[in-house]
């Protein structure tokens, strides 16, 4: 099905336009709309953007592809964005990411089967003083993470997410 936006969206949209000179400028704030109606940009909704801010479909692809908070594919209940530079590389995140692939049993960019997580690495989160430095969705960062910490993490997002937590291996 061809993706349109809500009516409360449209309305949104052209707020967004507003306040650019050009249509064209509008693309992140669009970008941004558009992941948050559907959880992430398909195909229909790049030709979609790029058809209502006069651009060609690979711009929009291009922009999406180059920033790590733009998903082409779905992702889990809590999207799991662990910082993997520098800072936060010697404070121990491939410790982090090490636990985590293997106490939820996926790899990066994959989803585990419950819907619940995805596990995706990103570039510096800009809290270098507080590394290792964890985001989930667009929440809070957590910061100054170890494995325990982590694991407690992770059990109170499965029982929010109203399920037991999992077993410790
Ligand atoms: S290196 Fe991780 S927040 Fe900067």
């Amino acid at each position: 099905m061809a993706f349109e936006f809500t009516a409360e969206n449209q309305t949104e949209f052209e707020r967004i336009l507003s306040r650019y000179p050009q249509k064209r400028a509008a693309l992140l704030p669009t970008l941004y709309l558009v992941q948050k109606q559907h959880g992430y940009v398909c195909k229909d909704a790049i030709g979609f953007i790029a058809e209502k801010l006069g651009i060609e479909p690979v711009q929009v692809y291009a922009v999406i592809t180059f920033y790590t908070m733009f998903n082409l594919k779905p992702v889990g209940r809590f999207h799991l964005q662990l910082c993997n530079n520098i800072s936060c590389m010697l404070l121990g995140s491939e410790k982090l990411l090490a636990h985590l692939r293997s106490r939820l049993g996926i790899g990066l960019k994959e989803t585990t089967p419950d819907g619940l997580f995805t596990l995706s690495t990103v570039e510096c989160l800009g809290s270098c003083g507080t590394a290792p430095v964890l985001q989930i969705n667009c929440d809070p960062y957590r910061e100054n993470l170890g494995i325990e910490e982590l694991d407690r993490l992770l059990d109170e997002l499965r029982a929010s997410a109203g399920d037991a937590p999992a077993a410790q291996e």
